[in-house]
């Protein structure tokens, strides 16, 4: 049985945090929005209660009756976890004159307590809220308090109930992981949860469920659909057909290349040819949510095609990943997914969803991939998006202007990789611009199209800021790229983060 952590999402911010600390300390735990706690506990050694965008006296705050988990497992509230435990014991929980936020420090005022075991006195936590506790009902205990704040940290008697008023799940909470780890701890968790038990468990469950069923899966040559691959095929070998299409839209090299690598891993996988149909479907278009339309359609036709050539096919493989999993539960809706390329496919085919992938975070989704076995140039690249060079050929897209942007695209990425700059940037690529300007070369005038190079820094590609590259080394990709790439005389640098940019330019 696998030993697991609930946390109940109450809408704050950090609440993937708190799963994303957890999952560093080996240790297998879900995010449940607040009002949804599974009735069937068995495996849940303990949970947390989110911070939240409300305060507990907002009439739209979220609220359940905390009495009824109290008592049950270890409980730990964060931020507005801990107030709610307050407010509906009848304690006092108040807005604060100076809001709190930012960095204090713990002073303790119990020696010995679980959940701040080993914790240096004085240790910077990160506050961040309006709100503050003024009274403690009766059998809450405090535990630690900063300057400011005299309840930080409290526990009821007789209970294995905690709350903490600072985030423990943030990094500048310099011992948070610490704090973290005891409640584990106190939950009685092995913290034995790594990608090899992962690999282990998911390839027994995945032989469980599918038998001799056949499963068909879309390759994009990215980590998330690479690394279903690998498992599928470790758990249901030969019934698993991949399909990898090129829609004349990928990377220079890019369709052979990773073919290649698929093969390598023994992949049982058909590479499908269909430029031609994208580039006769995609001409004289220039909307982008039209072209990305035609490319999503053109996409899923073919796929579509290439599935009814086989014989009984049961399932869809999906490298739906958790973040995704997350924000379509989000209780707030604040996230919203944009980017869904093969929508509408498994209703389409009728096929049953198998997403292997479901509970991983991307990091850990590639260090299961390393486990596997899998080459790193194949797990550590960076994101591409599934309409490809389509959504960076601004206006009409044409085979003369694809082969014009891989060839400069080419050029970035390698010398990107020679200079050592690949791994220190979250994405990069070239933008083909319908805009053609004067130039000279030799003696002759020309009149050739500008691109413009995109090297972003990230965590998540939900913010990003513009790479500070080095001027040496944009010289020399603007030098190669207006040298040797016939139809580009002149190369920009894209200096705007996101937001308000995007990354892709259209
Ligand atoms: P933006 O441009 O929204 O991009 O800042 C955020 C991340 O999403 C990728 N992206 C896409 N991926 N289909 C995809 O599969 C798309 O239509 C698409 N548009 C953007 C982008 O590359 C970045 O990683």
């Amino acid at each position: 049985m696998l030993e697991k952590l609930i946390i109940l999402d109450f809408g704050s911010q950090t609440t993937q945090l708190i799963a994303r600390r957890i999952r560093e300390l080996n240790t297998y735990c879900e995010v449940y929005p607040y009002n949804k706690l599974p009735e069937d506990l068995t495996g849940v050694r303990g949970i947390i209660l989110s911070g939240s965008p409300y305060s507990v006296y907002d009439s739209k705050a979220f609220r359940i009756p905390l009495d009824e988990i109290r008592g049950r497992l270890p409980l730990l509230g964060i931020c507005y976890g801990a107030q709610s435990l307050v407010d509906q014991a009848g304690g006092k929980v108040e807005s604060c004159e100076t809001r709190e936020y930012g960095r204090a420090h713990l002073e303790f005022k119990q020696a010995d307590d679980a959940l701040l075991k080993g914790l240096q006195p004085g240790t910077t936590v990160w506050m961040s809220h309006g709100d503050t506790i003024t009274a403690l009902p009766s059998g809450f205990d405090v535990i630690a308090g900063t300057e400011d704040v005299p309840y930080a940290a409290f526990r009821i008697e007789g209970e294995q109930t905690w709350g903490v008023q600072f985030h423990p799940e943030i990094y500048h909470s310099e011992e948070g992981t610490k704090l973290l780890g005891n409640f584990l701890d106190i939950c009685g968790m092995k913290r034995d949860w790594t990608p090899a038990s992962f690999i282990e468990t998911t390839v027994q469950e995945l032989r469980n469920k599918l038998g001799d069923d056949k499963v068909i899966l879309a390759l994009s040559g990215g980590v998330d659909s690479s690394v279903v691959a690998v498992l599928l095929n470790k758990a249901i070998g030969s019934n698993l057909t991949c399909i990898f299409v090129d829609h004349g839209l990928l990377r220079k090299g890019e369709f052979e290349r990773v073919l290649q690598d698929y093969e390598h891993l023994g992949l049982n996988v058909i590479g499908v040819n269909a430029k031609e149909k994208f580039f006769s479907a995609l001409k004289g278009v220039t909307d982008p949510e039209e072209k990305r339309k035609i490319i999503g359609r053109g996409f899923i036709e073919v796929f579509d095609e290439e599935a009814h050539k086989l014989e009984g096919i049961k399932w869809l493989g999906q490298g739906t990943i958790y973040p995704d999993v997350i924000e379509s539960l989000s209780i707030t809706g604040m996230v919203i997914k944009s980017h869904h390329n093969v929508g509408g496919l498994p209703e389409r085919m009728n096929l049953r969803l198998v997403e292997p992938l479901r509970t991983l975070f991307k990091d850990e989704v590639r260090r299961v991939g390393l486990e596997l076995g899998m080459m790193p140039h194949l797990i550590h690249r960076h994101p591409f998006p599934g309409p490809g060079l389509g959504i960076r050929i601004l206006g009409e897209i044409t085979e003369e202007k694809a082969t014009i942007l891989q060839n400069a695209d080419d050029i970035y990425m390698s010398l990107m990789r020679e200079w050592g700059l690949y791994d220190q940037v979250w994405q990069a690529g070239v933008i083909l611009l319908p805009v053609r300007s004067v130039g000279v070369m030799g003696d002759e005038r020309t009149y050739e199209y500008t691109v413009a190079l995109r090297a972003v820094t990230s965590m998540d590609a939900m913010s990003a800021d513009w790479a500070h590259l080095p001027y040496d080394f944009l010289a020399k990709v603007s030098n190669e790229i207006i040298n040797k790439v016939r139809g580009v005389n002149r190369v920009v640098y894209d200096i705007s983060s996101k937001p308000p940019s995007t990354i892709e330019w259209e």
